[in-house]
Order: C-alpha cells, then structure tokens, then sequence
C-alpha cells in the first residue's frame, strides 16, 4: 500500500508520509496495529533505522501510539488534540459544498416563528409529519406518485444508508456496489457483514452488461448504486439502463438502493429521468417494488442540515423503523422544520448551487489542462467532483506529496473496494474558485517533482496483510 519508496536518503519522510495518508483516509484503521520495525524492514527491503524514524516521525505528528508489549497502533492526531492542530490550508479531501444562497435567511425565518416544537414527540423514530408530506410531495411532483408512509426521515444521507444496511444485511451476504463509489457507503455494507463485490464505472458511466451479469451470477442481496452525477466519477446512467438494472434486480431478488444525494447537482445535463425508482413502479410485483431510495440535503442545501430521508414500500419502512432504535433515536425537531421549508423552495435554492458548480468546473478544467496537460480532465454534466486520470499510478504518493506541504486530498484507492484506482483522483468541484486554481499548481508542482525521481509505480512489496 506504500508504493514505491525512492531513494534511500528520503525514504523515511516518504514513508512516514505515505503511512499517514493511509491513516488519514481511514485505509488503515485508527486502531490498527502496524507491523513492528524489523518486520516492516524486512517487507521494504529498507534499514530497520529508516523504519525507526519513520514511526518516530508519525509518533511525533500524532498518527502513531506506541506501548511497550502492544507495538504501535495507527491513530489521528485529532483525536489527541482537536483544539491545537490547524487544517490544511488547501482542502481538497472532502466534496463539501458552501451552504446555498438564501438558506441563512431561510433559517432565521423559520426559527423566528417557531412553532411549540415541545409538542412535538421527543423520540422521533419516522420523521414529521410536514417534513414526510414535503418530501413525499416532491418526488410525486417529480415523476413518482408517493405517500408520506413511504418516507423515513433520517439524521443525514449516512445514517439513511448504515440504517439500510444493517436492516437488510444479513451476515455474509452479498452487497454489489461501484467501483469507484462513495467510500462511506461500502464502509457501511461491510460493517454490517456483507462479503462485497464490485462493478466498474468511469466518467463515460457504467459497465451495462458487466453489471447486469455480476447481479444476475452473484444475486447479491442488496445493490448501491449512485446513478444521477455520481459520487466520484459524476456520471450519469441513461434511462435505457435503469429500466435493464431493474429488471436485472427484480429477477435476481436483488433490493436497489438507490443513492440520490446528488440528484440535484444538474449543471448542463440535457435530460432529466425523474427518480430512478420509477422504473420499479411502474412495474412492481406482489412484494413490492424492490427499490430503496436514499435522500439527503448535504449536497444541495448544506452538509450542516444533517437532514436526509429514506423512500421505500410502506412495508420496508415499517421494518427500517423497527431496527432504527439501535442506532438512533429521531431526527432533531428544528432541522426537520427547516428542512421542510428548504424541500417546498428546493428549485429556488438549488439554482445557486448549480451556477456555483457550472463556474466551478469550467475554472477547475482549465486550470488542470493549462498545468497537467498530461492527465484526462473529464467534463463531467453535473456533480461535484471531477474525476481525473493520471498518466502514472502514483495517486497515493501525490497525496502524500502534497498533504506536506498543507494540501488534504483523498487518492483514487480510497473509491475502490480492494485498493486499486491509483490512476485517479477525486478532485472536488466545490471549494472556494481562487483556491482550485491553487490547488491545481501545487499538484502540478508535486507531480513533476515525483516525475523527476523516477517512473512511479505502485508495488506490491507489502502484503494486504500487512499495511
Ligand atoms: C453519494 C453520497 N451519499 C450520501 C452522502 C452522505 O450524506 P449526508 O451528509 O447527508 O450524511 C454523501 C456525502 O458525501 C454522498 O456523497
């Protein structure tokens, strides 16, 4: 996972850094326990004094605690000392995007006039009822007829999809997700216990038929897919597919879940489907339509409305409110009043959003096709990221490069489920216009400084086991 080290006189701060990009974007987990010294000597094929100064560098930076008779385990400097450790200057690690024009006026409004929200029921296991018509109301108005007793509110787009997870999942069955994906996503699938498979996608969308034949061969019990301006690669799957996925799905006993926190990021897409799980509903069987949908507000409004909803058959959402108690007791009373207002005013404010992201990536691409002529920069119609491709394999190596020198960026492996895609990067679309020009320059920068110590390949000298 270390790739390969250079020369000798600097492979002990390469080292350490590359380590601490792995902890940092959780492929090594806090709590991991690394191999000792000369084990990892040995494995490198480096001095057991160059390893000693790597682990005393990470010990010294906060990614490492060691005991005597335990060896050392990953940690994050965070969770030593929040209070005392900047961030880095230049974020590019997380797509988060600004709060939308006119949601702080919004808010005022409706936290002015507060309703008694005491008489509201403190545990709130389905969400409010103004909130669940909302939502309800906006996917009718969007193509799929829907009632509020299909709508769960949830504490945010993640907790609507562990909550799926852990319901549906029983230990050692099959969750089929994209590769690459929104990392968070698998996470959760394999926290519940399923064995995962995966299936590709690329800028230019998905593997149809690989897809289709992974369902049908693997019958995994559930399916994630991210099909409108996908999280990382902003693709988008053409109405023709959706209707084959379903069918696929339905024949295979296969439950969809359907990820649309993204579903509103439109920059210039000529076509809009409506919700994916139209297709299932216009032809559901006895058991229902087998389609899951998750929402969020994160990605439209603001990641801080920790809003987002689960749409499915009235039967499933029974079930999902039946388990949800072991994880959380209700979305807090405030955030389902704004949300609901934000949900009734959704075109109005997500306008804001796309004009930002059309901006966005048109100084993003330039940006990356005047510096790194030598990558692909996709041109992606809506979402939040690009997804660009590298001329070397060297996705984590650059992170590492650059996090030194105070740039945070997620490398490709960290969107794939067995640790390839070291040809990508997830470049987000949504920080501040002056600093993605900035951004871009440090890469730049770093790349050809990489590029000058040699052809960067990743190697497999240390085993998965290992770190
Ligand atoms: C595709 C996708 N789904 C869900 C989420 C989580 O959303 P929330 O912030 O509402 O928990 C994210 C956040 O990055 C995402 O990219």
């Amino acid at each position: 996972m270390t790739g390969d080290l250079g020369a000798e006189s600097v492979a002990y701060s390469e080292l350490a850094g590359r380590i601490r990009v792995l902890i940092a974007d959780g492929r090594i987990p806090v709590g991991t326990r690394l191999p000792s010294e000369r084990e990892l000597a040995m494995h490198t094929g480096r001095s057991r004094t160059t390893i000693v100064a790597a682990y005393q560098e990470l010990r010294v930076n906060g990614y490492l605690v060691s005991r005597q008779g335990s060896g050392s385990r990953a940690t994050l400097p965070h969770l030593a000392d929040v209070s005392k450790r900047p961030g880095p200057a230049l974020n590019f690690a997380g797509a988060v995007p600004p709060p939308v024009e006119g949601l702080r006026q919004l808010i005022t409004e409706v936290t002015s006039d507060l309703p008694d929200i005491t008489a509201f029921p403190g545990f709130d296991l389905l969400g409010n009822d103004a909130l669940r018509d909302a939502i309800a109301d906006r996917y009718t108005h969007r193509g799929l007829p829907t009632s509020p007793e299909q709508v769960l509110v949830t504490t945010g787009g993640q907790h609507a999809i562990a909550l799926t997870a852990h319901t549906l999942i029983h230990r050692s069955d099959i969750a089929l997700v994209e590769s690459p994906t929104y990392p968070h996503a698998y996470e959760a699938f394999q926290r519940a216990g399923a064995r995962m498979v995966a299936t590709p996608v690329t800028v230019d969308g998905w593997d149809v038929p690989h897809l289709v034949a992974t369902i049908q061969q693997t019958r995994p019990a559930v399916a994630y897919l991210i099909p409108d301006f996908q999280n990382p690669t902003s693709a988008s799957m053409n109405p023709g597919d959706r209707a084959r996925v379903v069918h696929a799905a339905r024949s295979a006993g296969t439950t969809l879940v359907i990820d649309e926190a993204t579903v509103d990021l439109n920059i210039d897409r000529p076509w809009d489907d409506g919700p994916f799980a139209r297709h299932a509903a216009l032809s559901a069987g006895p058991n229902g339509s087998g389609v899951i949908t998750i929402g969020s507000l994160s990605k439209s409004i603001w990641s801080g409305l920790r809003i987002g909803w689960i749409r499915a058959d009235a039967a499933v959402i029974r079930r999902l409110v039946q388990a949800r108690p072991a994880g959380d007791l209700g979305t807090p009373p405030i955030e389902q009043l704004v949300g609901e207002q934000v949900i009734r005013r959704m075109d109005e404010l997500v306008a804001g959003r796309r004009r930002m992201l059309r901006e966005h990536r048109t100084v993003l691409s330039a940006s990356l096709r005047h510096h790194l002529p030598q990558w692909r920069t996709p041109w992606p119609d809506g979402g939040m990221s690009l997804w660009v491709q590298l001329n070397q394999p060297a996705s984590s190596a650059l992170a590492s490069i650059v996090r030194a020198r105070g740039m945070a960026l997620v490398p490709g492996p960290k969107f794939s489920i067995d640790g390839s895609l070291e040809r990508f990067l997830r470049l987000p679309m949504t920080s501040p216009a002056d600093e993605l020009d900035s951004g871009v320059r440090l890469l730049a920068h770093a790349w050809a400084q990489l590029g000058a110590s040699g052809p960067v390949v990743a190697n497999n000298r240390i085993p998965a086991s290992g770190i």
